[in-house]
This record gives C-alpha cells, structure tokens and sequence, in this order.
C-alpha cells in the first residue's frame, strides 16, 4: 500500500499566511500540519509516499526531505498547474503503478490517525472508500448522498443546495480501479480534475465505493478559525515538558511546553500552550490555546487562543486574542500624536481594532 500525499495548491483562504509559505506547512501546536499526517501515515504501516508538490515545492521538500525522519520513502511528483486531485492521480501513476493507495490532502488533520481505516481497507479492499464527516458548511465541500442502507449513492463537489451534511474528508482509499475513473472525466466549472467526479464516476460503474462517517474532530485547516480550533485540540493533548528557562517571578499553569532555550520571566502562562525554542516571553500572560513559536519576543503584552509563527514580537499592545500572526512580524503600540492606528499590511491581512 502506498500514499499520495497532495501538497501543492494555493491556500486562498488562509491568506496572507499562504502569500509567504505553504499551506501545509502552518504549524499546529509549533508542527507543520502535513507533519501530522505523515506520521499517521507511518503509523498506518505506509513507507512509500508520494508527495505531489507545487510553486511551493522548495518549501515543502526542505521540511520534509527524503521523509527518513517520518520512517518514510519520499518521492516528488511536481504538479505545474493546480489542475484538481484527480490530476494529482493521473500525473502519480507510474509513482503508483498497480499498489492500492491511500491519497491523503497535505492541509487535512484526522484526530487519531487513520490506522484503523487503512487496515479496514486491507482486508475488505472495496474499489474505494471514503471518508465523510457531518459539516455545518457542506458547500464548502464535496458532499455525500447516502440511501437508507448508508451506501453512497452521489457526490457532487461544492454543491449550491447540499442534498446532506455529509462532507468528504480529505482522506481517500483507492485500489488501482481509479485509474480508469480520473482518464474518464472531464474538467469541472473550477477547471479542475474533481476526484469528486472521478469517484461518483466508479459509482456510476457500479464499482464497490464504501463511506466510513468519522466521528472523531477533524478539520480541513484552509481558513483562520478552523486553524485556531486544530490548534485548540492538538494542545490539550498535550504532555506538559519545561526544557526551557522559567523564572521564580512566573507562574506556570496547566499543560504548558516550554521548549529548550526560550526563557519566560515575571510571566504567567495558563496551558494548555507551548513556548518554541529561542522565544522569550517577559512581564506577559499567555492564555490557554496559545501556540508561540521560535524565536518570538513577547512583552509587557496578553495573548489568549492564538497561533504567533516564528521570528515574529508582540511588544506592549494590551490584550490578543483568537489572531493568527505571521512570521518576522511586530506589533507594537502606536506613542506620540496624533493617537491613531498605524498600519502596515501585507496584501489579503485582516484586522480587527477596537474602536
Ligand atoms: C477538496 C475536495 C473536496 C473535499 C476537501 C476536503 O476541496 O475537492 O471534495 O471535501 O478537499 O479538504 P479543496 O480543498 O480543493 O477545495
């Protein structure tokens, strides 16, 4: 069994984070979130990967190199034009040959790993198998249509009017029948090769197309609030760890990581949070659901339920919350006259100021 994982696309929604970096790579809880997935995948028994990458390949093939550090075989499959998932799996297919795959999308996370499907897919093989979860936004999704008994009966990519809640997961099961299915359709209003299509295709064909509707959380990380809640949940499982410097002026509540060389002084963080190496956080409180990662500076500041990349200070601004802060950024408060906002966003930022 091998895996494809899809790690090219643009990350519209999680602009301007995704101007700079890849989607797949904003850290959750201080870890790329496509490291997760990777690491279900070993856990999964998976060692031959395939990785299909895009104008953010150099990004991606830097962090997770030849995949040793995952116990994986990592191989590159560069994608020049984000032309769909079912474009990825035309393009992998000497990469994929007559194995069964798992295809796995790079900016997806599933709480507990994905184990117990892959073993399931092994010893009942149908020709695919999906994954669904109840949405409250099944338009921003593909979506499922079961019949009484809980067989898929249709799936149509983003539809107006969803005939169910029932979004597909951004983990698929394949046997090599999906090969003859992504040749057979045709590109969507999008202009993209919907894997959507490809499967409603095998459907069609009367293959064998089985759904397992996961309970557990998941979430498709493309925009702000989802990933402030994967942070929220990947931290509160957290094992609490102090390997960097705290002092005696500080107060340490909670599941907190203090990562090696970061220092916190005449501070009191509240976890579930994690401190990155080299970041230091002085005369502060840091909220629960707080991701910092390395070498920040925060000061004299509060910062509640958000994620602050790396290289990036926070110095004397009151009260944040629920923010996502980019990396090399400064906040700091506006002194002088006239006592005005002063602003310098990238292209695509959002602020919200209290007036
Ligand atoms: C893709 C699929 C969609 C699926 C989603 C899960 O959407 O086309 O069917 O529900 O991933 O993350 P995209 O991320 O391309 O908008």
């Amino acid at each position: 069994m091998k895996a494809l994982v899809l790690s090219g696309g643009a990350g519209t929604r999680l602009r301007p984070i995704t101007h700079t970096s890849a989607k797949q790579l904003v850290p959750v809880a201080n870890k790329p979130v496509l490291f997760y997935g990777l690491e279900s995948l070993a856990a999964a028994g998976v060692t031959e990967v395939g990785m299909i990458v895009g104008d953010t390949a150099a990004e991606i093939e830097e962090a997770v190199g030849d995949g040793s550090k995952f116990g994986l075989r990592v191989t590159y499959i560069p994608q020049e034009h984000p032309l769909g998932l079912a474009h990825a799996v035309l393009i992998a297919h000497e990469f994929l040959g007559d194995d069964d795959f798992v295809m796995y999308l790079g900016d997806n996370f599933i709480v507990g790993g994905i184990s117990g499907l892959v073993d399931e897919f092994r010893e009942t093989r149908p020709d695919a198998q999906i994954l669904l979860t109840h949405v409250p936004n099944p338009r921003a999704f593909g979506v499922a249509e079961l019949d009484a008994d809980g067989q898929v009966i249709g799936l149509e990519e983003k539809p107006q009017e969803p005939k169910s809640d029932l979004a597909l997961v951004g983990v698929y099961l394949f046997t090599p029948a999906i090969h003859d299915a992504v040749r057979a359709i045709k590109p969507s209003w999008r202009g993209e090769l919907e894997i959507t299509h490809a499967i409603q295709h095998l459907i069609d064909q009367r293959a064998d197309v089985r759904s397992t509707v996961i309970k557990g959380y998941w979430k498709d990380t493309g925009n702000v609030v989802d990933m402030l809640e994967v942070n929220r949940t990947v931290l509160e499982g957290q094992e609490p760890r102090i390997d960097g410097e705290v002092d005696e002026a500080s107060q340490i509540v909670g599941r907190v990581v203090v990562e090696a060389g970061a220092r916190v002084t005449n501070s009191r963080i509240v976890g579930p949070a994690v401190i990155g190496a080299g970041t230091v956080v002085g005369d502060s409180y840091v909220g629960p659901f707080t991701s910092i990662a390395e070498n920040c500076r925060i000061t004299e500041s509060e910062l509640e339920f958000s994620i602050v990349l790396r290289d990036s200070s926070i110095d004397g601004v009151g009260r944040i919350e629920s923010s996502l802060i980019g990396r090399h950024v400064e906040v700091t408060p506006a002194t002088g006259t006239p006592s005005a906002h002063r602003l310098v966003l990238g292209d695509h930022s959002k602020v919200q100021i209290r007036s």
